[in-house]
């Protein structure tokens, strides 16, 4: 990268999230799109006018709802692109289920079990990598993600030459202009936004919010409010101190 990474975002400030994916896509060969199943669908929709066969991969859980698996096939369809289902190490969901059943998250928190199904899984995909892209957005999250930056230096995972580069196009986006993007473009989305789900992770640790609850509220719920992220964008921790 010629630039700073502070003139860059600077300079993408004033543009559309689509010009910083042509140019992200542009950069770099081995730059993986992360898809969770949510609204973030809306990148998919913009990459693949830019780039037909770019890299969509998503982190299959094993406890997503139902809906989402259904919504990602259909996404699947819809675009007429492959989809790289990252799944967990079997061997190390199998030693952690086995000691520790299906629902341990809710007695000692989110931590070890996301790190086995998301984690772990997202680290090896990234070490084939130099960049990736995800669908952070900074309103997604007053307590982590109010600095997320439109490009970033991913301090906490490593790409397969050292070196990650994390583009976060939504950053400056809000969740209506993502809404208006899904309605004037006509881009598939997850029925669960239509009962009540605004943030969509797994089934057991995802809810839907109430009127003025905050979208982060009906994440880990049972965990304090503070710094609900699962590891992914662990930056967003590791920035905020
Ligand atoms: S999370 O860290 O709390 O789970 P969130 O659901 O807000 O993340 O999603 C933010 C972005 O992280 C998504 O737009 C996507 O880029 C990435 N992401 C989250 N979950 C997944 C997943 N299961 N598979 C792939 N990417 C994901
Ligand atoms: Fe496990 Fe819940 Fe994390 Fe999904 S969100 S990996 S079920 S703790």
């Amino acid at each position: 990268m010629t630039q700073t990474l502070s003139a860059l975002n600077e300079q993408f400030a004033s543009q559309r999230p689509k010009d910083l994916l042509k140019y992200a896509l542009e950069q770099h060969d081995a730059i993986g799109l992360s898809f969770s199943g949510a609204e973030d669908v809306v990148l998919i929709d913009m990459a693949v006018k830019l780039r037909p066969d770019v890299d969509v991969f998503t982190l299959d859980t094993g406890r997503l709802h139902a809906e989402t698996y259904e919504f990602i096939e259909k996404v699947r369809q819809h675009y007429g692109i492959r989809i790289d289902i990252r799944t967990p190490d079997q061997t190390a969901l199998q030693t952690f289920v086995n000691e520790k059943g299906l629902f341990s998250f809710y007695e000692d928190g989110h931590q070890e079990c996301c790190g086995v199904r998301k984690i772990a899984p997202l680290r090896q995909k990234l070490s084939t990598l130099d960049a990736w892209i995800t669908g952070q957005r900074r309103d997604q999250s007053p307590g982590t993600r109010s600095d997320v930056q439109l490009i970033e230096a991913d301090t906490a995972f490593k790409g397969r030459n050292g070196e990650l580069t994390k583009y976060n196009p939504l950053a400056l986006w809000t969740s209506a202009q993502v809404w208006e993007y899904i309605k004037v473009f006509d881009v598939p989305y997850n029925s669960l936004h239509e009962r009540g789900f605004v943030s969509i992770g797994c089934q057991p640790c995802t809810r839907p919010t109430l009127p003025n609850q905050h979208e982060r509220e009906g994440r880990w719920w049972w965990e304090g409010a503070g710094h609900k992220e699962c590891g992914l964008h662990a930056g967003n921790i590791i920035k905020k101190g």
